[in-house]
């Protein structure tokens, strides 16, 4: 290395929180011009020394070295003048206005008292040419893919002249194609000279991007190692502190009861589109039914046509015997359908609201939530506990405000309170997303467990070693329609990725 000053240098923060300490005596050198990443469990306390670094929150103690220079952030804006940028865990973007808008809301160009909309799309233009991520400044943010409204958040950071860029878990919502530019995109940045630092619970991507990767346990930096030294396996075993357990073998437990019966299901747009086209599947008792595809496929109206949000066009849906295309979203998860829905702010949580409250939405209705028309607080309480101790949601209990979670224990919540509430029928968006690597195979257990039980999943996963490991049957759902129906003991990743992008469709037809 050369005697360039370290491009950040964290030393001995320490952080708490009511009841929690988020950082203990934390240490962090980042190379100027380096990629590094920051690995650890779920409330190990990475998205929290972020946001110390970016002036979101103030350290109890501990000092912050940028450049070689000492700095102490009151908000993000000090940050941001020292060339300090970060995309959170959960989008920021004002879906209602423009890219554009949206970028150079807050930094506006003025040219006299007008706003200069036409400088900022230069600027925006030119950033797209300097790091190859070309967007276009006029589109409408509600329009965007996933992956182009990251996009669109890693341009507003450098807009501001970032040259330190912080990406909490930027891979979570993404496609393998996406992971592909975004990481195309920061080997851009580096050439130019910038430094990142990310977070992921990826270990692959991790090993495969990094030149250095720090190991965050419960608070506390453990190791800053080298790609080139460990591989996946230990990286994780330094991300526990213990080995982890080698999955058990499954066989199946597929029977012949039909839980969920899929008909011919079409939703339609306002505008006449097909959003679903003709879907037909079954999920019998003790089944787990994966659905692979590329985000936007239909996946989120297939769930919302599910639970009943959605008006289904033609087609039917047949429950346990019943058809239930007239009963209610409440109706249908009171008779035993539970949902783990993709976007946790958006459908998931109340995030000002406490564990237990939480815990109950979606059945507020039944035990041990309500006692006759009354809600009963003790009960919810009582339940909203064990799914903490069963689901090691990391808390001082349910009486904190989802907020205060962690991203991955917000999302152990959820899909606590679902599998504890024993429906029959599961569908579950994305279970695992935002969950560190052994919190994962412990929600892999409770599947495959409850599957044992009887329960029928519906899998909806962009986590392409999760389907084809946990499902009886895969189905790809592309374009809003099922184009395969494969066998995930013979499937290839490579098989599963031509029919998700429609090549192996076009072949097939
Ligand atoms: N605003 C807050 N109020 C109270 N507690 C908080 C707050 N923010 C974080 N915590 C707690 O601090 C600890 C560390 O949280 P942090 O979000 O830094 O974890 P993380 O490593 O980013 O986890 P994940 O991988 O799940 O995103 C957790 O126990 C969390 O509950
Ligand atoms: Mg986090």
């Amino acid at each position: 290395m050369t005697d360039q000053p370290l491009a950040v240098e964290l030393t001995d923060i320490t952080k708490t929180f009511p009841g929690v300490i988020a950082n203990e005596d934390v240490n962090l050198a980042v190379g100027a011009g380096e990629i590094h990443a920051i690995v650890g469990e779920n409330g190990a306390g990475k998205s929290t020394l972020m946001k110390i670094l970016y002036g979101m929150q103030a350290p109890d103690e501990g000092t912050i070295h940028v450049r070689g220079e000492t700095v102490h952030f009151k908000t993000p804006k000090d940050a941001i003048a020292k060339g300090i940028g970060m995309v959170h865990q959960h989008f920021m973007l004002a879906d209602n206005l423009t890219v554009l808008e949206n970028i150079v809301l807050g930094d506006e160009p003025t040219r006299g008292a007008q706003i200069d909309f036409s400088a900022g799309s230069d600027k925006i233009r030119e950033i797209g040419k300097t790091y190859g991520m070309e967007i276009d400044p006029g589109a409408l943010v509600e329009a965007l893919t996933v992956g182009e409204r990251q996009r669109t958040e890693i341009v507003k950071v450098l807009y501001r002249g970032a040259r330190i860029l912080i990406l909490d878990e930027p891979t979570a919502v993404l496609v393998p194609q996406e992971v592909d530019e975004l990481f195309a995109n920061l080997r851009e940045m580096k050439s130019e000279g910038e430094t990142v630092i990310f977070i992921s619970h990826h270990l692959d991507e991790v090993l495969a991007i990094a030149d250095s990767i720090t190991v965050m346990r419960a608070g506390r930096t453990v190791a800053t190692v080298s790609p080139d030294d460990v591989d996946a396996k230990q990286l994780a075993e330094l991300m526990v502190g213990s080995e982890l357990p080698t999955p058990e073998t499954t066989e199946s437990t597929v029977t012949d009861a039909v839980e969920l019966a899929v008909e011919g299901l079409t939703v339609l747009s306002d505008d006449g589109r097909k959003l679903l086209d003709d879907i037909t599947f079954d999920i019998h008792r003790g089944e787990i039914v994966g659905i692979a595809g590329v985000e936007g496929n239909g996946q989120a109206e297939l769930t919302d046509a599910l639970m009943g949000i959605l008006p289904t066009s033609s087609g039917s849906v047949v429950f346990r015997g019943d058809n239930i295309a007239a009963w209610s979203t409440k109706r249908r998860r009171e008779d035993g359908i539970g949902i783990i829905p993709a976007d946790r702010h958006r459908q998931g949580l109340l995030l000002q609201s406490p564990l237990w409250e939480n815990a109950m939405l979606g059945h507020q209705t039944v035990k041990p939530f309500s006692r006759g028309p009354w809600i009963d607080r003790a009960g919810a309480r009582e339940r909203t506990q064990d799914v903490i101790d069963r689901f090691d949601v990391k808390t001082p209990g349910p009486d904190t405000v989802a907020l205060a979670l962690s991203g991955g224990n917000q999302q152990k919540l959820i899909v606590g309170k679902e599998m504890i509430a024993d429906p029959y029928v599961l569908v579950a968006s994305q279970p695992t997303r935002g969950i560190d690597v052994g919190a994962q195979a412990a929600i892999w257990d409770e599947l495959r467990d409850a599957r044992k039980e009887g329960l029928a999943v519906l899998l909806i996963s962009a986590d392409l070693e999760e389907l084809i490991g946990l499902s009886d049957r895969l189905l790809v759902i592309y374009s809003g329609k099922i184009v395969a129906d494969l066998d995930p003991q013979t499937v290839t990743p490579e098989e599963l990725g031509s029919y998700m992008t429609g090549v192996g469709v076009e072949a097939a037809s």
